[in-house]
């Protein structure tokens, strides 16, 4: 079975290409669904456990998938996840077994992967992280990433890479939290850091490990985020971070991560300027 990510991507993909071909009976046939799963007698939640139970009994591991992320979505309780399992294996039979047993797992790997990660809670933890640290602005952004870092367990490498003003196309390393990195200083287009900071757009990178323009801090790094900070129209540095978890960056991280940066642009901009002697 693929991993829940694995599967949305694919998903989505294939959805654009249904969509090129589609005549009026699939497009019919998709915007069927949307309105099947409107509240109505039976709440959004409780059709998707119903669909979940379905999927389980028929054997269709993608349907199986596709309405446990509906279920984490919707923050349907386990056990009623699993009380819908075990009835459709239950009606279902023995064979059904295998198909339980990839749909526990994806369930356990789905949580895990949304573990802890109240994003409402963060953002305003991040706020008040760089509004109570004493000092200055290097202060406030150390706190930031310790506060990050501290939070969420994927988070192995926090850290502000600031804009050279001086030399224009290269990036100093500023406050980090992690493991100490070789990388203090990197030219535009020089790693997935360099990448984000020439095109000016947050880079995603789920496996470093077949990314050829990729400059490794440590071994146990699997995936890395880099987010460009703008200030007043200018790029003045960005926010990495790096995790030992493949593909930890889904889009809530990334959204959250992009509302971090612009709520520490002011900061990353003073920085950067001092940094730079301006
Ligand atoms: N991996 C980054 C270098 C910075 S370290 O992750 C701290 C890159 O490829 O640019």
């Amino acid at each position: 079975m693929k991993s829940y990510p694995e599967f949305i991507r694919e998903r989505d993909d294939l959805n654009r290409t249904v969509m090129d071909y589609a005549d009026t009976v699939i497009k019919r046939l998709y915007s069927l669904d949307a309105v099947a799963f409107r509240d109505g007698e039976l709440d959004t939640a409780t059709k998707d456990l119903i669909a979940l139970a379905v999927s389980l009994a028929l054997r269709c591991d993608d349907c199986v998938l596709y309405h446990l992320g509906r279920c984490a979505e919707l923050s349907v309780p386990t056990g009623r996840v699993i009380e819908a399992l075990g009835i459709a294996s239950l009606i279902g039979g023995s064979i059904t077994i295998p198909h339980l047993r990839r749909a526990i797992g994806a369930w356990h790997d789905i949580l895990s992967r949304i573990a802890g990660n109240d994003f409402e809670r963060l953002e305003a933890g991040a706020i008040s992280a760089m509004t109570m640290a004493e000092g200055g602005v290097f202060e406030s952004l150390q706190a930031l990433c310790d506060f990050l870092k501290a939070s969420v367990d994927r988070y192995g490498w926090v850290g502000f890479y600031l804009v050279d003003q001086g030399r224009q196309r290269d990036l100093v390393l500023g406050p980090y939290a992690g493991e100490p990195t070789e990388h203090t200083r990197i030219s535009f287009g020089q790693g997935v850091c360099g990448m984000a900071a020439a095109e000016g757009k947050t880079f995603v990178v789920p496996d470093v490990s077949v990314e050829s323009n990729y400059l490794s801090c440590s071994p146990l790094v699997s995936s890395e985020i880099v987010i460009p900070v703008w200030h007043g129209g200018i790029l003045v540095g960005e926010l990495d971070i790096d995790s030992h978890m493949k593909d930890a960056f889904c889009n809530r991280h990334r959204t959250f991560l992009e509302r971090v940066a612009i709520h520490a642009a002011p900061l990353v901009g003073e920085a950067s300027a001092a940094r730079s002697g301006k």
